[in-house]
């Protein structure tokens, strides 16, 4: 009797730790800038008391991670990243619908949520752009490039730096930004032309230009924000909206199908809405517009409705087929 009324407590306590762990943590991919998600793994952890377990990775990355671990997740909630991959994601059945709020989200942000019926949902929005090492392009006595097309330009060989479009959701926004602007196949033209310029694809969208302004390279194609956040600290960085027009992206949030912690996802997603906590990524420089509209935006924020912005079709370059197709495409012709 007592042997069995022990393994009786022990075992109730044992249900009550895995549940009771299972409440108290959350898996994440963060696909921002370092310093935004450790501010808001932090933020969340003293907020809910749910331990926060965080890795960085680029968004192709996280789509990959995603896609190889169907039907077994590590992660509950992918926060950050381009929204292309996260359409993809949901499209594949990958991510699921997470209940999110979005009654005081802006249209481009709301815009994911219904085109991924409910499994992704808009935190943030940001411009493609070129950046230029002001000291590198003086030393070599090369004009700074205005548009797209002067990329070309042989007096840069050796000096543009871009990510790759497979692991970085930046790049394919390039990519799909190409299309969109010139057309599927001078889009690859162009892209061709302009690669015997790039010294290196990275991995991470935010490379290049943080190798632009260490002055490793003098030109860079990236987001503005990341841009203006180089900027800010004083390198000597300049910002070119391509005179042709630019694409631009919309962060996501989406909880993984099958999360472990699905509880504490839902919690993650609605914290990642909240006005406040959108508020504070300005204090670590994260520069990007936030998707609440109660939120504040950074007066260093690049104004979007300055910019010459196409209307990127998020459902066509967000689908699977679409993305698949331009990245063998990629693989194919521009890469080598
Ligand atoms: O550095 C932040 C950021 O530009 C985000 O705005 C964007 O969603 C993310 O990086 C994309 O990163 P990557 O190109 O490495 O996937």
């Amino acid at each position: 009797m007592k042997k069995s009324a022990t393994i009786g407590i022990l075992s109730l306590a044992a249900a009550f730790a895995s549940s009771h762990a299972s409440a108290d943590e959350l898996s994440l991919v963060c696909s921002a800038e370092q310093s935004w998600c450790d501010l808001m793994a932090s933020g969340f952890e003293a907020k809910t008391g749910i331990d926060v377990a965080m890795v960085r990775k680029s968004t192709g990355e996280t789509l990959a991670q995603v896609r190889a671990e169907a039907g077994n997740p590590k992660i509950d909630v992918w926060w950050g990243g381009t929204g292309d991959p996260h359409l993809v994601a949901a499209e594949e059945g990958l991510t699921q619908a997470s209940g999110a709020d979005t009654a005081q989200l802006l249209d481009w942000a709301v815009n994911m949520h219904t085109i991924s019926g409910g499994k992704t949902v808009g935190i943030y929005a940001g411009a493609l752009g070129i950046a230029y090492n002001s000291e590198i392009l003086a030393e070599k006595g090369a004009q700074p490039p205005a548009c797209w097309k002067d990329l070309m330009n042989p007096a840069y060989a050796g000096e543009i730096q871009v990510a790759n479009p497979n692991s970085s959701g930046t790049a394919y926004t390039e990519l799909a930004t190409f299309v969109q602007l010139f057309g599927e196949d001078e889009a690859f033209r162009l892209l061709k032309e302009i690669g015997k310029n790039v010294n290196s694809y990275t991995k991470s969208g935010s490379a290049p230009s943080k190798a632009a302004a260490r002055g490793e390279t003098g030109i860079s194609i990236g987001f503005m924000h990341d841009m203006v956040k180089l900027a800010s600290k004083g390198f000597p960085l300049k910002i070119v909206a391509p005179c042709e027009g630019t694409g631009y992206e919309v962060g996501a949030v989406s909880i993984i199908e099958g999360a472990k912690n699905l509880d504490a996802a839902k919690q993650w997603v609605e914290y990642a809405l909240d006005a406040d906590v959108q508020s504070l990524a300005q204090t670590v420089k994260s520069f990007q517009v936030p998707s609440n509209s109660n939120a504040k935006v950074a007066p260093e924020s690049p104004d979007l409705n300055s910019i010459k912005l196409i209307d990127y079709d998020f459902a066509t370059y967000g689908s699977s087929e679409t993305r698949g197709r331009l990245l063998s495409r990629w693989d194919a012709e521009v890469k080598p």
